[in-house]
């Protein structure tokens, strides 16, 4: 099957859902942050021709079909608070990679791990997918932690796989099979949220 072209996925206090052109706004407030961005391959945004530039890049991706830009919408408020990009999809292998971003202002909230949680659901179960992979930065805690949380095997690591402002890095290799997927309770939020 191949990656459906728009996504609409709820969970207790977000819909994943695909990214429109005004998302930007909201987006600045996320990625216009060198805290968020420290770790994330492109460049803080500086304003919305940034914003403008980033979504030409993600509607080419699209274009491929082998990728797709969400967005992380809370239901409370419709505020855009963070971005989750499926890409590198392989429809022969039932295989995706995710990248996932929320603002500064509501880390530790439990949003990214709801977020992943009802997308790896929804991809696991609707579009029969068998593997979701991650590539994350030794040096990004939360990042490792937030996969580890979720249920995601760290699969090793690829030396000096990328080569960035101050030269080569690792890069941490993580997996997650249908066949071990068990969603934690409460929709993805730890119990308490
Ligand atoms: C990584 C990131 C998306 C996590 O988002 P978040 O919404 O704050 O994560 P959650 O609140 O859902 O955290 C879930 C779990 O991840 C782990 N975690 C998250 N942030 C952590 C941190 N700073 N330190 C240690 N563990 C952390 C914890 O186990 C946490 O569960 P707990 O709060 O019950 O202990 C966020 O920090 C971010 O956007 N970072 C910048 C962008 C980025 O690096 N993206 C990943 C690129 S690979």
């Amino acid at each position: 099957m191949p990656l459906p072209d728009t996504f609409d996925i709820h969970s207790a206090r977000l819909v994943v859902r695909s990214i429109a052109a005004r998302d930007l706004h909201d987006l600045l407030a996320v990625n216009g942050d060198a805290e968020v961005t420290a770790f994330l391959p492109y460049a803080t945004w500086l304003g919305l021709q940034d914003a403008m530039a980033w979504l030409q890049r993600m509607e080419a991706l699209a274009a491929t079909g082998t990728g797709r830009q969400l967005v992380l919408e809370r239901k409370a408020d419709r505020q855009v608070i963070g971005t989750l990009l499926a890409f590198k999809f392989d429809e022969g292998s039932a295989r995706l990679e995710l990248g996932y971003v929320v603002g500064r202002a509501h880390w530790r909230q439990g949003y990214a791990r709801e977020a992943l949680c009802s997308f790896v659901g929804h991809v696991f179960g609707d579009l029969g997918l068998r593997r979701v992979e991650a590539e994350v930065n030794p040096a990004n805690v939360a990042s490792n932690m937030l996969l580890s949380s979720i249920g995601f095997t760290h699969e090793g690591v690829l030396r000096q796989r990328w080569v960035g402002h101050s030269g080569p890095y690792d890069t941490n290799l993580y997996g997650l099979l249908r066949s071990e997927w068990a969603p934690p309770a409460m929709d993805g939020a730890s119990p308490g949220r």
